[in-house]
């Protein structure tokens, strides 16, 4: 046994070398939540944050007038730790996440956890599960670090208290059928964020509202839909989990940024494509272009780089590469995954080693 940081007293976590999962099939985990054995909870009163603690994985209490049940207060990220072959744990650019929760908590009104507490609750959760991560190559630990107005309020106004709390579970490939082409439609009658409103934080209302579209599309068949801009009904924004990308012509485009959500895996595409001579550009995307694309393909943490094998928009259906992975896909693709599992050198420095 090994105690975690300077919280030896709230929790005394098992280490690696002791304790062993017996009987997980790490090759069937999709992406579910799977219950582990440490969260970590941090509170902050009135601007105040107090000392973060590790505590057995389990139910919070909150107050049924807390505000974030009554007004949607809440932030959410993901990150990642990995598994390496040699035995390593890494998380990927831990640091983007730290900063997007503060950039949203500023959007949404909430006192957020500072870059160091933010980084520092990561690290604390996943050392304490790590037996947790599944072997190299076989999926990850996905970290969920969660902010929410957990105090009560009646009237609409902040919250006077906030959760900050970090929970994890091991995941594998995020859409069924693995990495294979999915298939996506675009949504045509609902729209996900609009100019000066919130879609380009990660707070969990933004995820609520997709939820109406995405059954339908789950119902004819389709992984998820696309959502395109709310001014025009023409440009193309998000798919409801996951940032998209176009190829033609050997050049890379992806909406800008504005209403959409600013992925760390989207700007890490950006990043490695440019790296790798490709021409690139973030820009407004139509649906048109989508339907005409050589390639497409989704980002995110949850989905990682995962290719699109068709898109349906009104009465058209692209099929790209014959349903197969397209080229610059799994060039890009192999290039993110091999730097998050250590199988080549980081020469970005997005790699944190635990
Ligand atoms: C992620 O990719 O980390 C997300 O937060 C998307 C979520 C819908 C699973």
């Amino acid at each position: 046994l090994r105690s975690q940081g300077t919280h030896a007293s709230a929790v005394t976590v098992p280490s690696a070398d002791t304790e062993t999962l017996a009987g997980i099939d790490w090759d069937n985990f999709g992406f579910s939540i799977h219950p582990t054995d440490y969260m970590y909870i941090m509170k902050c009163e009135r601007g105040q944050w107090q000392q973060g603690e590790l505590k057995p994985y389990g139910n919070l209490e909150l107050s049924p007038s807390a505000g974030v049940l009554n007004y949607g207060q809440g932030l959410f990220e993901g990150l990642k730790a990995y598994r390496t072959f040699d035995g390593r744990i890494f998380l990927f650019r831990p640091k983007e996440n730290a900063v997007r929760m503060l950039e949203g908590a500023a959007r949404m009104s909430m006192d957020a956890p500072s870059e160091e507490m933010f980084l520092s609750a990561v690290r604390k959760t996943v050392l304490a599960n790590q037996r947790w991560i599944p072997p190299s190559g076989k999926g990850s630990l996905y970290v969920r670090p969660l902010l929410i107005g957990s105090g009560a309020v009646l009237g609409l106004a902040p919250a006077p208290e906030y959760s900050f709390v970090v929970y994890v579970s091991p995941v594998g490939n995020y859409f069924k059928g693995g990495l294979a082409p999915i298939d996506l439609k675009v949504e045509t009658h609902h729209h996900r964020a609009a100019p000066g409103g919130t879609g380009g934080v990660k707070t969990i209302g933004n995820y609520a509202s997709v939820l109406k579209a995405q059954l339908e599309a789950k119902s004819k068949g389709y992984s998820d839909v696309i959502y395109l801009d709310a001014v025009n009904n023409h440009y193309v924004e998000e798919v409801s989990s996951c940032n998209i990308f176009i190829v033609k012509d050997g050049e890379i485009s992806t909406p800008e940024l504005g209403s959409i959500l600013p992925g760390v895996t989207r700007k890490s595409i950006l990043e490695l494509a440019r790296d790798q001579g490709y021409k690139v550009k973030e820009r407004p995307v139509s649906a048109d272009e989508l339907m005409d694309a050589d390639e497409v393909f989704c980002t995110g943490t949850a989905v990682v780089v995962n290719p699109v094998g068709s898109i349906t928009y009104k009465e058209r259906r692209t099929r790209y590469n014959n349903g197969g992975l397209g080229k610059v896909t799994k060039e890009l693709y192999k290039a993110l995954t091999e730097i998050q599992m250590g199988l080549s050198t980081d020469k970005f420095g997005w790699i944190e080693e635990l």
